[in-house]
């Protein structure tokens, strides 16, 4: 699918963000191990959660999706050995984290995922899983991924060597299965929504800093659910929002229910020191998750240097980051960020061939860029490859905003994967977005 969207001077409106794909994927996960009849309320109807539904479901879970409500039915039998492969389509959290989950149930099973899923890094999960005693053989470190029983230890303790939220979670929801005891010790803080939802519903999970690490314990836990688990809003996909009433030359949104976890949500504060009007609203806690209303102005950016421990709190965020730096006065640089490169597409590479497609100026390292921004307008009708990653073409019609004649962007479907309302969304905003 290939979208073409219009240049807009003005956007306004009020919006309501989509459910949060990463805490949908663990509410599903999760929701089948407890095995109680469950509702989920909120949740993202987009491809990726639907894969892992999809794979729950052939490995013997009851789960069904109506809109953005999910039932799961409890199941009166173990899970099972699926015949055939189960296909997790493009979704590196759902297989990262089917991987821990299925390491504990004492069944095989062969996951597989599309072209991009099939060139993305499985060793980093299986290895610690191996280690803890499971079972696990990838091709040349990627999927295909062979899963066959093991006998997962208790009081493993794993020392992250990269921050992933997907590698703490895996091994998290392993133990979890299992019923045993883990640590996981991590140098950066990652995304905290396994945690959080082990603890809502009951788990004995705690987290702390010890000599600059946070380090989780889960001890077994038996979990419970008394009511509906609402998911709330994305905050990677609010990000395309925000940053797009800043660049805008006149705006005034609103964007309702965004999730604003604290290891989430540091683009705000990026946001806000490069000079962006955001202001936060109507804050409140729902299932263990802070969420809030966030008011967005135009604002005029200024660069901003970033790298060390907020890189993996705003890992998803950096594609747009770098719209908003692309328009901002003077240097914004991008450091320590080389796990860019093995995301949905290789992240630096797409913006740079991006930002050479819109006319600004910048230069790549292998663990970041520098972007020179400035307040020019994109001239022409520039053709962007998204290169079938969805946050590169979401960033890239955000950045049609400031463009002269409109900016057309290449191969959008992977849109489907996090966001499906995108389009939707910006048109009720002001943007003009239309198929090709
Ligand atoms: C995710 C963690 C991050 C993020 C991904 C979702 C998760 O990946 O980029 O989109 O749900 O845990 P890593 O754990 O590989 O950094």
């Amino acid at each position: 699918m290939n979208l073409f969207a219009l240049n807009t001077p003005s956007i306004t409106g009020e919006v309501l963000c989509p459910g949060d794909k990463s805490i949908s994927q663990r509410a599903v996960i999760i929701g089948s191990l407890i095995n109680q009849d469950m509702t989920i309320v909120g949740f993202l109807n987009g491809e990726d959660p639907i894969s892992t539904i999809n794979a729950l479901n052939a490995i013997g879970s009851s789960i069904e999706i109506n809109n953005t409500s999910v039932t799961i039915k409890q199941r009166e039998t173990a899970f099972i050995s699926p015949k055939e492969d189960v296909d997790l389509g493009n979704s590196g959290t759902g297989m990262r984290l089917m991987m821990g989950l299925i390491s504990s149930l004492g069944i095989n099973v062969r996951l597989v995922g599309d072209k991009s899923l099939s060139k993305r890094p499985m060793l980093r999960v299986s290895e610690p899983l191996n280690s803890m005693g499971a079972n696990i053989l990838c091709r040349d470190g990627m999927p295909p991924v062979q899963i066959t029983k093991g006998n997962i230890k208790n009081n493993f303790s794993y020392d992250m060597p990269i921050a992933s939220a997907q590698v703490k979670s895996s091994i998290i929801i392993a133990a979890l299965a299992a019923n045993e005891s883990v640590t996981v010790k991590e140098k950066y803080q990652t995304r905290n929504h396994t945690e959080k939802m082990i603890d809502y519903f009951g788990g004995s999970i705690k987290s702390e800093i010890i000599d600059q690490e946070n380090v989780i314990y889960l001890s077994p836990s038996k979990l419970d659910i008394t009511k509906p688990y609402k998911v709330v809003g994305d905050f990677s996909s609010a990000a395309f929002l925000i940053v797009a009433g800043l660049i805008a030359k006149e705006s005034n949104i609103i964007v309702k229910n965004v999730g604003i976890n604290p290891t989430r949500s540091g683009l705000i504060d990026i946001l806000k020191s490069m000079g962006g009007e955001i202001s936060i609203r109507n804050q409140e806690i729902i299932c263990n998750e802070e969420v809030a209303d966030i008011h967005v102005q135009s604002s005029a950016l200024k660069g901003i240097n970033i790298k060390g421990s907020i890189i993996p709190n705003i890992i998803d965020e950096i594609p747009v980051l770098s719209i908003a730096a692309a328009f901002a006065d003077g240097q914004t640089t991008i450091s320590e960020a080389s796990e860019l490169r093995v995301k949905e597409s290789d992240r630096l590479s797409a913006i740079s061939y991006g930002l050479n497609s819109i006319g600004k100026s910048h230069e790549l390292f292998e663990d970041g860029i520098k972007i020179n921004g400035s307040k020019d307008d994109i001239s022409g009708i520039p053709e962007i490859d998204s290169f079938g990653d969805h946050r590169i073409a979401m960033s890239f019609l955000v950045a049609s905003l400031r463009s002269s004649e409109g900016i057309h962007v290449r191969d959008c479907a992977n849109i489907f994967t996090s966001f499906p309302g995108f389009i939707d969304v910006m048109q009720s905003l002001g943007v003009s977005i239309n198929e090709t």
